[in-house]
């Protein structure tokens, strides 16, 4: 099976969580119609087979195609010679290409990053902010999404932390009646949150701020891969994102999009040598053409990590092959077994159910330190955050893997 193509294994022949032997689930839930699951991890996650990885939303592992991918360009990194400058720019052509297919923008509106925090910084330093502009970011989002519009004080304009609902969730009513208030020149929210999954209803924060004139500006990391998003079908100014968790890429990947009648109205604090359009040409670079490009690579620091944009590739190659609308079909199937022993107990969910929910499940059992070692002891890889233990499934995982997690998790009744 090695070496199989996206396509050969984008056939909707089996069901959710087939892999792995084991009784029939006991948990009454209707496993919607997708990829098959036990083929894929076999493929490109065989290391499964040991251990119950449910930490997407820290580190997303590489599938083997990636790896071998990786492998490979190594191999010819060794020997520069055997990679032009003519491979280098394709290989980061494609990443631009296949992210903008998988968020529904054109490759002109995506610059290659390194990180998330990179992009976000590009927003709180290229947007014309005034002094006196209000920045409004829901409490408790990831610091990423906070110190760069922290730092927005030495232009004069201030931070508005927006506080959370009683459930710690973003509180969109409450940002919505904040951007009445005309000094509020920018929203920037995570599209889903790190510790609970908070999925934010994108459209509705569009819509409320196209009409009051503020950017609307999205930390992505946590969302594109597992949760479907149509920039084609909603606006947003600019939006942020690294591969290394849900796009199962390598370190040092990232994109930042920025909405094309912006993308020239904006001018980079820190700029590249090759985000001027005289740089085109590598044999005539003293030219020095002050025009900056006209796309998004205007944006870009270059030199990139190009071992890591192309191992970007192949790993998007995969999620658009799945489907991001099936694998978050995938992800909701995950949880019914966790739901039922929380149900059960009466632990604490402190994920939103329906609509706002994500792939990320959070409980907060009592003695949540000692749960989470428990779940560590029996090879469940999750992760402590904000109180909760956070579950973070992706496409490869398994119904009988989220039930031994329920399993565990009652242990201690
Ligand atoms: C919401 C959010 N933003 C950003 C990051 C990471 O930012 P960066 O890619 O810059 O390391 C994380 C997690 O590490 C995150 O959960």
């Amino acid at each position: 099976m090695k070496g199989e193509r996206a396509d050969e294994i984008d056939s909707a022949k089996g069901i959710c969580g087939k892999a792995g032997a084991g009784a029939p689930s006991p948990f009454p839930f209707h496993p919607s119609p997708t990829y098959d699951v036990a083929s894929l991890r076999s493929t490109e996650f065989p290391w499964t087979s040991s251990t119950i990885y449910l930490n997407n939303a820290s580190i997303g592992p590489l599938p083997e195609r990636t790896r071998l991918v990786l492998e490979e360009f190594n191999r010819r990194r060794a020997a520069p010679y055997l990679l032009p400058d003519r491979d280098l720019f394709a290989i980061l052509a494609g990443s631009r290409r296949l992210v903008a297919t998988l968020i529904g923008a054109t490759p002109d509106e995506i610059g290659l990053t390194v990180n998330t925090g990179f992009g976000l910084g590009i927003a709180a330093r290229a947007l014309p902010f005034r002094p006196g502009d209000i920045v409004l970011v829901s409490d408790r989002e990831f610091p990423a999404n906070v110190y760069p519009w922290m730092r927005l004080g030495d232009r004069g304009v201030t931070l508005e932390l927006v506080p959370t609902t009683p459930e710690g969730w973003p509180d969109e009513s409450r940002i919505l009646e904040r951007l009445r208030d005309p000094r509020v020149r920018a929203v920037a929210v995570s599209q889903v949150q790190f510790s609970n999954g908070y999925a934010v209803d994108l459209p509705r924060l569009s819509a409320a701020t196209r009409e009051s004139g503020a950017w609307l500006v999205v930390d992505a990391i946590q969302g594109i891969g597992q949760v479907p998003l149509d920039l084609g079908r909603v606006e947003v100014d600019v939006l942020s994102c690294g591969g290394q968790k849900w796009l199962l890429s390598p370190w040092g990947t990232g994109f930042v999009y920025v909405r094309r009648t912006l993308v020239s109205a904006l001018a980079p604090a820190i700029t590249g040598w090759l985000a001027f359009e005289g740089t085109d040409d590598l044999t005539q670079l003293t030219r020095y053409d002050s025009a900056l490009r006209s796309d998004a690579r205007r944006f870009e620091l270059m030199t990139l990590p190009y071992q890591d944009f192309a191992g970007l590739n192949p790993s998007l190659e995969l999620i658009l092959s799945l489907g991001v609308e099936r694998i978050a079909a995938h992800l909701r199937v995950l949880h019914a077994p966790v739901l039922a022993w929380a149900a059960r107990t009466g632990a604490p969910v402190t994920s939103p159910p329906g609509e706002r929910g994500s792939g990320i499940l959070c409980v907060a059992p009592e003695r949540v330190q000692e749960v989470h070692r428990r779940l560590k002891a029996a090879r469940i890889i999750c992760s402590l955050r904000e109180g909760s233990i956070r579950l973070s499934p992706h496409c490869y995982n398994t119904v009988e893997e989220m039930e031994r997690v329920a399993e565990v998790l009652g242990a201690g009744e």
